[in-house]
């Protein structure tokens, strides 16, 4: 952008807007080619303007430099702010206390540290052994589709949903019959992720108890683990804690946290949005039938088509030159993970879902450091679920041609999706 360019004679990027109707591929496409490197309002920490990457090339390499940083503390300016306004920290078990300690939002060499200790259990070797048992997940939630439901109704429920919750459950080792009482924690602590559209105080306050509730419950789950150690992961962090002090009660408590929300909000959607993708592609879903070992590349397609998490932040810790742009220290940067998928420099007809495509280098798991920790689980979950759908019920319909997206700019997904089992 210009020097000198006033917001009055340019157009203004809108996370709201580009997602009210839930497809803001449009919007990317537009700023793709004419604002590739958009600076934005003034926010967040300092008032500098935001900055937004729609390029796959900047977003591959600027997620990768060590000047984009999670906290916000790293930077001398916030820290007088800080003391100006007399910010308190945040309260025990606050939504605020325990995402100060995710892997997530740390940067070096914390997050070195508490990537290392949950790192073993995402390894694509160590999650392979657990195909499986995936599949039986998957086959046992169609067949009670089939049986309670006649195969009639939304898909979210009856799988997209249910599948990730019992994995990521059994890698903790959390007793699958208490999985009811995640459900809406995670999905208030998804939504408190969604930065963007959940800033109410009101939201804030619902977000807070369900961190209390769900600390309380897991702090008793570690003390069963303690007296009663068991092959989960859990059971390895209290290891790492207690006779290796590795990492802290909080951050134990905030890691098995992270992981459930992460387990429950996102592969979900790959599911799900991936699932209508094929179903309005029927040339596609009748090349999946066909012929199940696409599966894997078909996973890598649709999270390059429509990804789960559209975008994601940093903070500029050193003032950066982008594209001709010079983003000052203290910026926030958005990383448009969404629009970087559907880059025409990189794929042809990137609107399009081709299962044979070479899908190559997409962002859907982001880039560099925080490279999704979970991402072997969620190709070989996603994987199994088209695979499975794709068998046992070659017909697939869907039932509401429109379904609706729920809100939210970081985690992309619908309420639920309508479909009937055929075949
Ligand atoms: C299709 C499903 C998924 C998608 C699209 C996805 C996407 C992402 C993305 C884009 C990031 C990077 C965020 C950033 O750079 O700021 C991330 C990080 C992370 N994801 Fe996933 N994720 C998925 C599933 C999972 C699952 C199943 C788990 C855990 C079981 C998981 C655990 C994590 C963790 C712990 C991080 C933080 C890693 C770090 O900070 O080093 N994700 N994910």
């Amino acid at each position: 952008m210009a020097e000198g360019v006033t917001t009055q004679h340019r157009r203004l990027f809108s996370i709201e807007q580009a997602f009210a109707e839930g497809n803001p591929y449009a919007d990317y496409a537009w700023f793709r080619a004419h604002d590739p490197v958009h600076v934005g309002e003034p926010g967040w920490p300092l008032g500098q303007p935001q900055v937004f990457l729609f390029r796959h090339r900047d977003v591959m390499q600027w997620l990768r430099d060590p000047r984009m940083v999670k906290r916000a503390s790293q930077l001398p300016e916030f820290q007088a702010l800080r003391e100006e306004r007399q910010w308190e920290p945040p309260e025990q078990d606050t939504f605020g206390f325990a995402a100060s300690r995710f892997m997530l939002f740390q940067d070096p060499p914390d997050h070195t540290r508490l990537r290392s200790l949950a790192n073993r259990a995402f390894t694509p070797r160590v999650v392979a052994d657990r195909r499986e048992e995936i599949e039986a997940i998957a086959a046992d939630l169609l067949r009670a589709f089939r049986g309670e439901q006649g195969g009639e109704g939304d898909l979210i429920q009856a799988l997209a949903y249910p599948l990730p919750v019992l994995v990521i459950a059994s890698v903790l080792g959390i007793p699958p019959e208490d999985m009811h009482r995640f459900r809406d924690w995670a999905a208030v602590l998804g939504a408190a992720i969604d930065l963007p559209m959940a800033g109410l105080a009101d939201f804030a306050a619902r977000a807070d108890d369900a961190t209390r509730d769900m600390s309380d419950y897991l702090r008793g789950i570690v003390t069963a683990r303690r007296d009663d150690p068991r092959d989960d992961l859990i059971s390895r962090l209290i290891v790492a804690r207690d006779e290796e002090g590795r990492l802290t009660d909080d951050e134990l408590i905030a890691t098995c946290i992270l992981l459930m929300i992460a387990g429950h909000e996102t592969t979900v959607n790959l599911i799900a949005n991936g699932t209508l993708a094929l179903l309005r592609h029927p040339d596609q879903w009748q090349r999946l039938v066909a012929d199940l070992s696409l599966s894997g590349n078909a996973t890598e397609e649709l999270l390059r088509y429509d990804s789960p998490v559209q975008l994601t932040t940093r903070i500029v810790a050193d003032e950066v030159e982008i594209g001709g742009v010079v983003v000052p220290r203290g910026s926030e940067v958005f990383f448009m993970l969404g629009s970087a998928n559907r880059d025409e420099a990189v794929w042809d007809d990137p609107d399009t879902v081709r299962l044979d495509r070479q899908v190559g280098r997409h962002m859907a798991f982001g880039m560099g450091i925080h490279f999704c920790l979970g991402a072997p689980l969620a190709r070989l979950e996603g994987e199994v679920a088209f695979q499975t759908l794709a068998r046992e019920s070659p017909g697939l319909e869907l039932r509401d041609p429109h379904p609706a997206w729920r809100p939210g700019a970081v985690l992309h997904g619908l309420g639920r999706l309508d479909v009937r089992l055929s075949g």
